[in-house]
């Protein structure tokens, strides 16, 4: 674990960083929040910038509410990811990347700030804001996931700075939100959690970077492995999947994979993004535990194959395997089973309900 650089808030309220020293880390609060505009950078906090800049920003207010949180709670010390990191130094940034399951498992306390969410004090329409957290943009974030899962204690506050509850007073509105169990949030050990119910948790998160969606899930898998911006999530994923491989060895839900290649299908040479349409598949297929199909139908050329294809792209990694059929006519659909059956067979000799099928057979003799 990479070492943390700590924020300080003195008596008289300056905020500056710790003095980077050998002795033992102090107990420190950390900050949870999505990006927006005008984040506080760790240029912006440094000795000889322009302070009146930087509290000045958008971002200041949350930084300002982290420092007076902590310091409510009795906390000097504190971390706010927007300027407590070096992102202009790429192996900073991964090792942070590395470390940030830890800095917020180890933190005294987690406050999420959610500016869309408002609770005015002392306000008598009751717990009105429970509609806008449950719909707040910060469940719907990938960094959020292991900030929510790594710290004991996470505190959440409105955008007024005001407390709306913690992860164990409101673990029923999380958990409606989220999918993941009480046991979870409660702090059981996330090995007792499968890779499959993990990955599940993360599966409608989504991230700026589209790496980010597997950086910021490290932590939750408990591996390590390099930061490459660039390299794309589909290489990332896979880096990941062999990381989780090698950690689990025997238990891992690639022993059930199939290959799979989109190589044999025609690209549409200007994709047109029907974000709409993907998302809808996705909510369907996705937004529960049992079994579901989604059916695509309409005029011939309407854009079917490409929008099932770009789905399959899209959300390849997050199955153990994925069949193309050609259902034109009832001899390509038997034939597709076969092929099926064949792919199977093939990654996975020992696959006992198949081992009876005669590969060899005629097409006629399944009539
Ligand atoms: N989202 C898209 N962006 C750009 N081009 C597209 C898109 N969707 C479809 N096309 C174009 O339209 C053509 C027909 O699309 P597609 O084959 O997906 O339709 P289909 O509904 O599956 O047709 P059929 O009913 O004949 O199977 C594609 O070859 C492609 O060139
Ligand atoms: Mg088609």
């Amino acid at each position: 674990m990479a070492s943390i650089r700590l924020l300080q808030r003195k008596l008289d309220g300056a905020i500056i960083f710790r003095e980077p020293a050998s002795d033992p880390i102090p107990a420190y609060a950390i900050l949870s929040h999505t990006w927006g505009n005008e984040e506080v950078t760790l240029q912006d906090m440094e000795a000889d910038a322009d302070r009146s800049k930087t509290t000045s920003k958008a971002g200041w207010a949350k930084v300002q509410f982290c420092a007076d949180q902590a310091a409510a709670d009795g906390l000097q010390y504190f971390w706010v990811d927007t300027c407590c990191i070096d992102k202009k130094n790429a192996v900073e940034l991964g090792a942070a990347i590395n470390s940030m399951f830890q800095w917020y498992q180890n933190a005294a306390r987690c406050y999420v700030y959610l500016p869309d969410v408002s609770k005015s004090e002392g306000a008598s329409g009751g717990r009105a804001w429970e509609e806008a957290f449950r719909t707040s943009r910060w469940f719907t974030r990938g960094w959020t996931l292991q900030e929510l899962i790594a710290p004991r204690m996470v505190d959440f506050f409105s955008a007024e700075g005001h407390r709306l509850g913690d992860k164990s007073s409101l673990a029923g509105e999380i958990q409606e939100v989220t999918d993941i169990l009480g046991r979870a949030l409660r702090g059981d050990a996330l090995s007792s959690f499968s890779i499959r119910e993990r990955r599940a948790w993360a599966e409608r998160r989504t991230t700026t970077v589209e790496e980010d969606e597997v950086y910021c899930l490290l932590g939750i898998f408990d591996v390590s492995m390099a930061v490459i911006y660039g390299e794309r999530r589909d290489r990332a994923f896979r880096r990941l999947e062999e990381e989780i491989h090698k950690l689990y060895k025997g238990i891992h839900f690639e022993q059930y994979a199939v290959g799979f290649s989109l190589s044999s299908f025609p690209e549409a040479a200007q994709f047109v993004a029907r974000e709409e349409e993907l998302s809808k598949m996705h909510e369907l297929l996705h937004g529960h535990s049992s079994r579901a199909a989604v059916v695509l139908h309409g005029l011939g050329g309407i854009g079917k194959t490409q929008l099932a294809v770009e789905y399959v792209r899209r959300h390849k990694e997050k199955h153990t395997a994925i069949f193309w059929l050609n259902a034109n006519d009832e001899d390509s659909l038997r034939l597709s089973y076969r092929g099926i059956a064949q792919q199977v067979l093939q990654c996975h000799p020992s696959t006992s309900v198949l081992s009876s099928v005669d590969l060899s057979i005629r097409l006629e003799h399944y009539r």
